[in-house]
C-alpha cells in the first residue's frame, strides 16, 4: 500500500464496519449501501421486495462486496424490531445505519387522511427512530457509529405537495441532531443527507411529465437533476472515521438546488 493509499484508507476505509441500510434495495438506498459495500463494509440491505433485496445483494457479492438481506416492513413498529434483530443476526451489530426507506405518498393536503399520515410517520419517521433506540446505545458502548438519515429539502420548504412528508422529514432532522446530543461524546456521530431531486422510482409519476423534469433540473446550479450515484461519496464519508467531528448536521446533496 503507498503512503497516499494508506492515508486516504485511515479517513474513508470502512474495513471492518458492519452497516444496515434501509431502502438498500432502491434508488438512494441501493446506490449508498454499494458505496459502503466497495469501501469495506460488510452491508445488509432492508426492504419489503426480495426480488430486488437479492438483485441488489447479488451484483454487490459479484463485485466482490460482502454483502445481504433482510426483508422486513418497516411501516409498523413490530416489523422494524424484528427487522432490527434479523439485521443484527447476518453480520453482528452495526457501527453504521443508513436510513432510506422512505415513502411520498403526495395527497392534497385537503385530502390528507389519519392512514396516510401515519403511514409516512411510520416509515419516513419513527422506523429510523426505533432503529436509533435499538443500535445507538450499543455502538456509544463500543465507542463508534454513524447514523445517517436521508432526509428532503422538504425538510426546509413547502414543494410539490409537501403534506404529511415534508413534516416527517423536518422532524427526521430534529431527530438526527437529539441523537447527536444524545452520543457525540461517546463516537457516535448523527448527520442527515438531504436530496434535492433525483431520478428514483419514488417520483416516477413527476417523472412523466418532462417539462416539469427539466425545469427542476434549470432550479439547480449544476444544471441536472440527481443520480442516485451522487450520493456516494457524502454517505462514505458520514460513516467513515473521517467525519468524526461533524455531527447533528444536515448535509444538502442537492446540486445547489437549495442555494437560490
Ligand atoms: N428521489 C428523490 O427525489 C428524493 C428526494 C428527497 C428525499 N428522498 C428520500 O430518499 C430516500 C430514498 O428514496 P428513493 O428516491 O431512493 O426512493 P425509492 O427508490 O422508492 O426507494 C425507497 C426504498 O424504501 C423501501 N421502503 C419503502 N417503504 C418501506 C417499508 N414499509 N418497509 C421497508 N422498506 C420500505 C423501498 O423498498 P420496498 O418498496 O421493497 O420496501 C425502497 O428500497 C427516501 O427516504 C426519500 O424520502 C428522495
Amino acid at each position: 500500500m503507498t503512503s497516499t493509499d494508506a492515508y486516504l484508507s485511515s479517513l474513508f476505509s470502512l474495513g471492518g464496519r458492519v452497516a444496515v441500510v434501509t431502502g438498500g434495495s432502491s434508488g438512494i438506498g441501493r446506490a449508498i449501501a454499494g458505496a459502503l459495500a466497495r469501501a469495506g463494509a460488510r452491508v445488509v440491505l432492508v426492504a419489503r421486495r426480495e426480488a430486488e433485496l437479492a438483485a441488489t445483494a447479488a451484483e454487490l457479492v459479484a463485485d466482490g462486496c460482502t454483502a445481504a438481506w433482510v426483508s422486513a416492513d418497516l411501516g409498523t413498529r413490530a416489523g422494524v424490531r424484528d427487522a432490527a434483530e434479523r439485521a443484527a443476526a447476518v453480520y453482528g451489530e452495526p457501527d453504521v445505519l443508513v436510513s432510506s426507506a422512505g415513502i411520498n405518498l403526495r395527497p392534497p393536503m385537503d385530502d390528507l387522511d389519519d392512514a396516510t399520515w401515519d403511514a409516512t410517520m411510520a416509515v419516513n419517521l419513527e422506523a429510523p427512530f426505533l432503529l436509533g433506540q435499538r443500535f445507538g446505545p450499543g455502538m456509544a458502548e463500543r465507542g463508534f457509529g454513524r447514523l445517517v438519515h436521508v432526509s428532503s429539502q422538504q425538510a426546509h420548504r413547502a414543494f410539490v405537495t409537501s403534506g404529511a412528508y415534508g413534516v416527517s422529514k423536518g422532524a427526521l432532522e430534529s431527530l438526527a441532531r437529539s441523537q447527536a446530543e444524545a452520543w457525540s461524546a461517546r463516537g457516535v456521530t448523527a448527520n442527515t443527507l438531504v436530496p434535492g431531486f433525483v431520478l428514483t422510482p419514488l417520483n416516477a409519476r413527476l417523472q412523466a411529465d418532462p417539462a416539469r423534469v427539466a425545469a427542476l433540473a434549470d432550479r439547480t446550479l449544476v444544471g441536472r437533476n440527481g443520480v442516485p450515484g451522487d450520493f456516494a461519496g457524502a454517505a462514505v464519508f458520514l460513516a467513515s472515521a473521517a467525519s468524526a467531528y461533524v455531527t447533528g448536521q444536515s448535509l444538502f446533496v442537492d446540486g445547489g438546488f437549495s442555494v437560490h
